[in-house]
């Protein structure tokens, strides 16, 4: 018998592509393309096939949260600066958890202890869940809850 391994769509909103070169003491030495290998490697280890876009363009990454309702991927979802404003991604994710699918807000920092307007985000009422502040770590965590959530 063969089983299909969930999922799971790990979206990266603006400036994320950047990874690497911008603001290394707040986000890290390590690109977008690690973060491709690392999440493959995460999500092999938990079952999942994870699988890691970004752009800096807000009706592509809507557009992937529609795709992910109509093929019934769960998202990992870092909507970098859209995160606190952009009501049309968070129409557009509140798709996904209506759905019955996961969606785990992910951040690399922790936005709730820097600038103020970081503090807001538009997301998180829809989210599953939220991690943040952990680095690459939070996309581990996210997976892995994402995995835990689907076993229960
Ligand atoms: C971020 C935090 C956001 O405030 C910021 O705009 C980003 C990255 C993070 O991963 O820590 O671009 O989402």
């Amino acid at each position: 018998m063969t089983t299909t391994q969930p999922h799971v769509l790990v979206l990266n909103g603006p400036n994320l592509g950047r990874l690497g070169v911008r603001e290394p003491e707040i986000y890290g030495h390590a690109s977008m393309a690690d973060l491709e290998v690392s999440a493959a490697k995460w999500g092999g280890e938990l079952g999942l096939v994870a699988e890691v876009r970004q752009t800096d363009d807000e009706s592509e990454i809507v557009g992937w949260l529609h795709e992910a309702v109509d093929t019934g991927s769960h998202v990992v979802l870092n909507p970098a600066a859209f995160t606190h404003y952009s009501y049309a991604l968070r129409d557009a994710a509140a798709q996904v958890t209506s759905a019955g699918l996961l969606l785990v807000e992910v951040h690399l920092s922790n936005p709730a202890s820097r600038e103020t307007f970081r503090h807001l985000s538009v997301v998180a009422g829809i989210a599953t869940g939220t991690i943040a502040g952990f680095g690459f770590d939070s996309y581990r965590l996210a997976l892995s809850a994402v995995a835990t959530r689907l076993q229960t």
